[in-house]
């Protein structure tokens, strides 16, 4: 059976061209970029022309990069490294309602320790209200996050808008970039971010590598403690050959930018069009401003999992809210923060594309939910 994979936020395939690099420092250039020998100077010198090459895709400084071991990481090397250089009474936390689990529990167990932290709320469409961050802003308040673009239905948020409010309030601002990094362009000068949060894995490099961009003179406390690497901000051998896979990922990822958002965007919009003419009553949650890969709906009345385990059977792999994909049957919290019923949350669906995807495929999903969806609907009291 073919495997059509429509779950690209979820995990990519790794690029050839960044397996085929990294393949090179497994077997031939694996020095430790700590050793103070030639091939650990070598090291130590690719390792610093990829923090060059990244600092530029953001339009940082390359000692603004620290490499790390995934999204989830980072996130919480910024949140909790901030933090917990502050007394929890003088130190007061906002992030969105739709953040991924590595924050929203990160911030969760802030909360525990006494650090006062609240909760920024989105609209229908799942983007930030503006209005109602700025009113639960306090005198306390040092840290904001906010992501850049949401994993469950790929809506872009108002970075500028959010980043004048924390500029305006000399604010930290945090945003966990994770599914936006390699889809569209960063500029963190411009934009006036302070901490951003990246993961490989979702832009064709390996799973286990990530990035957290910490600007000059914010200061985080470590997790945890060792040697001297990544600043001694994230100390352990450095992993370079997954550095380099995942910088290849990305240049691989901004070179070919136009021609696959071009591609894909137009493969996502066949979908959408394709499912609204062939299924009645469909839900669109993701918003006309997203990331050209993902397009989320709800099917009111037909469980998200029962959909997902019928595609699984017939080769096609897609998600449900996260928390569904982990066994766990509570809709999704993306879906209810965006007002959505009980019964449109159980039924959301996420489908997310990459450069590996054909109209071929598209097409055969579309036939598929459709055949999926009658036959549940004859049997279902929703229709
Ligand atoms: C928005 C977002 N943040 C963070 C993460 C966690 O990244 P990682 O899987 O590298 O830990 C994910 C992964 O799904 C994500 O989508």
């Amino acid at each position: 059976m073919n495997k059509i994979y429509f779950d690209n936020n979820a995990t990519t395939r790794v690029d050839d061209e960044a397996i085929k690099i990294m393949n090179e420092y497994f077997s031939s250039e694996y020095g430790n970029s700590s050793s103070a020998h030639g091939m650990g100077i070598e090291a130590l010198e690719t390792i610093d022309k990829c923090r060059e090459k990244i600092a530029a895709y953001i339009n940082c400084e390359p000692s603004e990069i620290i490499f790390t071991g995934s999204g989830t990481e980072s996130d919480n090397m910024a949140l909790l490294g901030y933090c917990h250089l502050k007394k929890p009474d003088e130190c007061h936390i906002i992030v969105s309602e739709i953040e991924h689990s590595a924050i929203l529990n990160t911030a969760k167990e802030l909360q525990k320790e006494g650090y006062g932290v609240s909760f920024a709320k989105v609209n229908r469409e799942g983007i930030i209200d503006l209005d109602y961050l700025e009113s639960i802003i306090n005198e306390k308040t040092k840290i904001i996050s906010i992501m850049y673009a949401n994993n469950e239905t790929g809506a872009i948020q108002p970075i500028k808008e959010i980043s004048e409010i924390t500029r305006k309030r000399n604010i930290v601002f945090h945003t966990d970039a994770v599914q936006y990094i390699g889809k569209g362009y960063i500029d963190v000068k411009k934009t006036e971010i302070e901490m951003l949060s990246a993961s490989g894995h979702k832009f064709h490099a390996p799973k286990g590598v990530g990035f957290l961009y910490l600007k000059k003179g914010i200061h985080i406390k470590p997790l945890i403690f060792g040697g001297s690497h990544e600043r001694k901000i994230r100390p352990g051998t450095v992993n370079v050959p997954y550095i380099v896979s995942m910088t290849k990922a990305l240049d691989v990822a901004y070179r070919d930018k136009e021609k696959n958002t071009k591609y894909i965007a137009g493969l996502r919009d066949t979908l959408k069009t394709g499912i609204l003419d062939s299924i009645d009553n469909i839900v669109i949650n993701t918003p006309n401003n997203s990331v050209y890969n993902t397009l989320n709906i709800s099917i009111p009345g037909i469980e998200g999992e029962a959909m997902l385990f019928s595609l699984s059977e017939m080769g096609i792999y897609i998600s449900t809210g996260s928390a569904c994909s982990s066994g766990d049957s509570k809709p999704s919290h993306v879906m209810t923060a965006m007002g959505r019923s009980d019964l449109e949350a159980h039924g959301s669906l996420r489908l997310s594309l990459s450069k590996y995807n054909s109209q071929d495929e598209i097409d055969y999903v579309i036939k598929s939910l459709k055949e999926i969806v009658d036959r549940i609907r004859k049997i279902s009291p929703y229709k």
